[in-house]
This record gives structure tokens, sequence and C-alpha cells, in this order.
């Protein structure tokens, strides 16, 4: 895609990567975008870069506005290797006078290139850089999702360059909020948010409230992946807010991975029992990738876990689901399990172990059968399914 100038003097130079089909784990069905800022001053800056294999399409752009030799600094406000990875051939060809960062991040970029003949220049909270014409107010956002992270402000121009907050894993060729469909839109940015951010939500509301305390302005938010916000850009914000606080609909989400169809029959009456002001959400892990169900669990009240046990385990589908999620930390969840076994009667014990290591408040005994669940069995699973649903709805 070529560069696009986004408001006067700030230009969009990043990439398209209509490929991308896994982001370590994360399922990127729609590819994504590696977002990189060029803002003119009397000095010119290059906010990050791209991820390595796409450093010459950068420099392409970027010499469609200037020659690189022309830029003056380059600000690094994250290091991991998808917004750094081509700095060694961008430092390269521009030869900045100043590479702007924290000491954490510098810290972090010496650990991945091990290039101390860098210009590094040490930035920190609230510092502002005077390019001539505009200045650029530097914010720490340290573990969202990285420690080092920062975000840069334009304060004449009211953007905030974000780094990866506000981001979505989309690839597209429309480069504003406004020139898309919102649903998917939104869903891309809830996506992204529970599958980066939700560990680290303690760090967003402190960033987030940091920001507001300071009265900004904010015309534009410009993440490095995906779409530019500039329609409404407090929308987004406010998402975060309440992603960030954990805050939850009447939602029931049950994950179940099933080996002969037992625990898929659970599953089923499970949810016949949720039926009524309860949105239910059914993800078979043989369908639905782990990165789609996190982004229904985020804002769910309640989780429900069902498996078959092989070989004394849960399944390997429910295990990756598990280890996942236990990694995102859900919070302020509901949770209940239910399975099938063979010969040894443990699946709703792990089930709920695992539930509980997420701080899980566990509804009910859970219920488990030997192979194959008869009339009562599922009868217990629909009450289980009611049992959920009254703490859901408070009834
Ligand atoms: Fe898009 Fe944390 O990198």
């Amino acid at each position: 895609m070529k560069p696009l100038e986004i408001k006067n003097g700030i230009y969009s130079v990043g990439v398209v990567d209509w490929n991308l089909r896994d982001f370590h784990g994360y399922s990127t069905e729609k590819g994504t975008s590696f977002n990189a800022f060029l803002v003119k001053g009397e000095k010119t800056v290059l906010f990050d870069t791209v991820k390595a294999d796409f450093a010459g399409q950068l420099i392409k752009n970027i010499k469609e506005i200037i020659d690189p030799i022309n830029i003056d600094y380059i600000v690094v406000n994250h290091a991991e290797m998808d917004h750094s990875g081509a700095l060694p051939v961008v430092i390269e060809l521009i030869k900045p006078k100043k590479l702007i960062c924290t000491k954490a991040c510098k810290d972090a970029l010496m650990a991945h290139f091990h290039r101390d003949d860098w210009p590094f220049e040490i930035i920190k909270e609230g510092d502002i850089l005077d390019i001539g014409g505009k200045t650029i107010q530097f914010f720490g956002s340290a573990m969202i999702h990285w420690p080092e992270s920062t975000v840069s402000y334009l304060r004449e121009d009211k953007i905030l360059i974000s780094n990866d907050i506000f981001g979505q894993h989309w690839a597209t060729s429309e480069r504003f909020d406004d020139e898309v469909e919102p649903g998917e839109l939104y869903y891309q940015a809830t996506k992204y948010y529970a599958n980066i951010f939700m560990p680290t939500s303690p760090a967003v509301r402190k960033f987030l409230d940091k920001l507001s305390k300071l009265n900004l302005q904010f015309d534009i938010l410009a993440p490095d992946h995906g779409l530019i916000w500039r329609k409404n850009p407090s929308e987004i914000w406010k998402k975060y807010g309440s992603w960030a606080e954990g805050e939850t609909k009447p939602k029931a989400v049950i994950i179940y991975d099933t080996m002969w169809g037992s625990t898929a029959k659970m599953a089923a009456s499970v949810a016949r029992g949720l039926s009524g002001g309860v949105v239910i959400k059914l993800c078979d892990l043989k369908n639905t990738h782990r990165s789609n169900v996190i982004t229904e669990v985020l804002d769910a009240k309640a989780v429900i876990l069902g498996s078959s046990l092989m070989n004394g385990g849960l399944l390997p589908r429910m295990a990756d689901m598990l280890c996942y999620m236990k990694g995102l930390r859900p919070s302020h969840k509901i949770g209940a399990a239910f399975g099938s076994y063979g010969w040894s009667n443990t699946v709703v014990k792990l089930l709920n172990e695992a539930m509980e290591e997420m701080k899980f408040q566990i509804i009910g005994e859970g219920v488990s059968t030997q192979y194959v669940p008869d009339e009562g069995t599922l009868n217990q699973c629909l009450q289980l399914g009611e049992q959920v649903r009254e703490s859901i709805l408070n009834v």
C-alpha cells in the first residue's frame, strides 16, 4: 500500500501483511498490518518500523515522501520484533542522529540486536521533543504489553501514536475506522484486547487513568496494527476501560472437546439449561480456535468447561485451551464443569482445579458420566446450566 498523509505532515508509512495467519498462537485469519508513522516538522521523525521481512516496503513508502537520509530521528515505542525487526536495515540507511527510546526500551533493543553503536537518546516519562512546528510528548505504557512500551503524543495535532494499544490484527486497504464496517472492526479490536492485553488489564487501567487525568485531547489514535481511529476515538477508549475493568455481560461460554460425542451431548444440555436472558456461546474446540474462544470469554460472566478424559488427562485441545486461558488471566468469572470418562472419574476435578487456579467462582458440583450420558445425566447437565443461569442473572 502507498503511504498516506493522515494529517498535515504526518504520514502512515507502514505495510499490510495479507498473509499472516498465526501470531504466536493468536489466529490472525484476516492478516495484519505493521503501521509506522513519519512526522515532518523542521526535523523529521520516524515512529517505529515494521517486521524485518517488510523493511523494503517500508523504505519504499518512506522514499515516496522524503529521502530517508533526511530523517533526523527514529522513535522506538516498542521493541517487539514486529515493530523493531526492520531497525538494523533502516538505521543503516537513514543513519539517524538519534534513536529515541526509554532506558528499558534501549535495554530490550540491545538484548535483541546487540548494537551499542546505535545513537540511543534516552527519554523519560513526560519528556517533550520539539521538532520545530510540532512537539511530541512521551508517556510510558509499561506492561501494555511489554515492560518497555511507550506512546508518543503529537501535541499540536492531538494524535496519539499508541504502539500496540488500540490495535487490531486485520489487513485492509482502508486506513481509518470510518471506512470499514464497524461490527468487524470492533470484533477485531475485541479479539486483539482479549488475546494480548487481558493479562495486563491493571496496567491498562493505570495507563488510561494517567492520560485521562492529563486532560489530553485525542483527535486520532494511531496504533501500530490495523485501522486508525479518527471518527470517535473516545469509543474505543471507553471499550478499553470496560475490558480493563473486567466488565461482563449476562453471557456464558461453554468450551468443550469430545471424544465420541458424549461430552458434546452434555454441552448441548447445559446450553439448554442456560436458555433465557443469557447470551450463550457453544465452542467446540475441534472447530473453534483458542484465540476466538478467548475473545468470547472476555466479556462473559460464566465459563463452563467440558471434556472427555484420555489417558487419565483432559483431551489435548482442552489442555491447550486451559494453558492459553491461564496465561491470559480472565477475571470476574463464574465457572462450572462437566464431561465423560471411561474408568477414572476425575474429569470434573481436573477442570475445577484449572478454574480454581484462575480464581473462578465455581458453581455446582459438576456433572460427569461414564462413557455415554443417559437421560438422567443429561437432565443433570440441564440443571447445571439452570444453576449457572441463576447465578449470572442473580435470581
Ligand atoms: Fe505489535 Fe507487541 O507488538
